[in-house]
């Protein structure tokens, strides 16, 4: 059984990501530029990102105003209830500059530091993903009228690690690139075959709904890899970091157990977790 509180944040995310992936759906400008760059000349955003981060943190601030909140676009309080929010407004903003359809909104709710709720909507999939802590992963939205059923999910059964499609993504600068690059070189003579969509939330929600058999990736901040994190993990994959480290910005892998272990021995023995 799911407590009040955490219901109610269930509620307050699934309809802050429903506003804003309706606002970045509908409102993509035609000839919509870079506003800025961040950590590298690659690493940009959009007006759009702002906007969607500040519709968030306004409806956040109406409905929830004592929580903390830290988002990818600088939204940065600390609050008084216990509750802090991660937000990425656009997961995948070089996928919405081009008009690639792989983006997401992805929102997680931390009580006291523990991820209790997660949700990322892929608005262009028509999929909204949603994962409280202890009460498993569901894609579709209960009510939501344009959402499909609601559907338990289950990652994929493992197969052995040659046989696996496996995720990732990279960073946006160089020297980690040139690592990451070296990590895929070894790699993918190993698996089935690698995948770079270009989103790390829509990665993780398809190993949850075993569009992927696993996932991993160096160097994510917290507002990529939240929200999906608790969405693989609900839906019965393993995630963490070097062996015996929980996910983090050094490391996130994603996999079902059978197919964690070796995959996760294989990144730490290449050295995926350092630049
Ligand atoms: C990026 C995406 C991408 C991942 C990068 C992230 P952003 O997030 O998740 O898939 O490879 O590491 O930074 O910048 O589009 O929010």
């Amino acid at each position: 059984m799911t407590d009040p509180l955490t219901t109610e944040l269930l509620d307050v995310a699934l309809e802050a990501a429903r506003r804003a992936g309706e606002l970045l759906r509908d409102g993509r400008p035609a000839d919509l530029g870079v506003a800025a760059t961040k950590t590298s000349p690659i690493d940009v955003v959009t007006e759009m990102d702002l906007a969607a981060e500040k519709l968030i943190t306004d409806f956040l601030a109406e409905r929830r105003p004592d929580d903390g909140v830290l988002g990818e676009e600088g939204a940065s309080t600390e609050g008084s209830s216990g509750v802090r929010w991660v937000i990425d407004p656009i997961d995948g903003t070089v996928n919405y500059l081009y008009g690639l359809p792989s983006w997401a909104v992805s929102i997680a709710a931390e009580r006291d530091g523990e991820t209790v709720v997660g949700v990322v909507t892929a608005p262009m999939r028509r999929e909204t993903y949603h994962a409280v802590l202890g009460g498993g992963a569901y894609l579709g939205v209960p009510g939501g009228e344009r959402e499909e059923p609601r559907e338990r999910l289950r990652c994929r059964p493992a197969p052995a690690l040659d046989q696996a499609l496996v995720g990732t993504g990279f960073g946006y600068r160089t020297e980690r690139r040139v690592g990451q690059a070296e990590v895929v070189r070894a790699l993918l003579p190993t698996v089935r075959d690698i995948r770079r969509g270009g989103s790390a939330a829509i990665d993780l929600c398809d190993v949850a709904c075993g569009r992927l058999d696993g996932y991993y990736e160096r160097g994510l901040n917290p507002w990529d890899f939240a929200a999906g994190v608790l969405i693989a993990r609900e839906a019965g994959a393993l995630t963490g970091g070097r062996p015996g480290v929980p996910a983090s910005g050094e490391l996130t892998v994603a996999a079902p157990p059978g197919l964690f272990e070796p995959l996760q021995r294989l990144l730490d023995e290449l050295g995926a977790w350092h630049d």
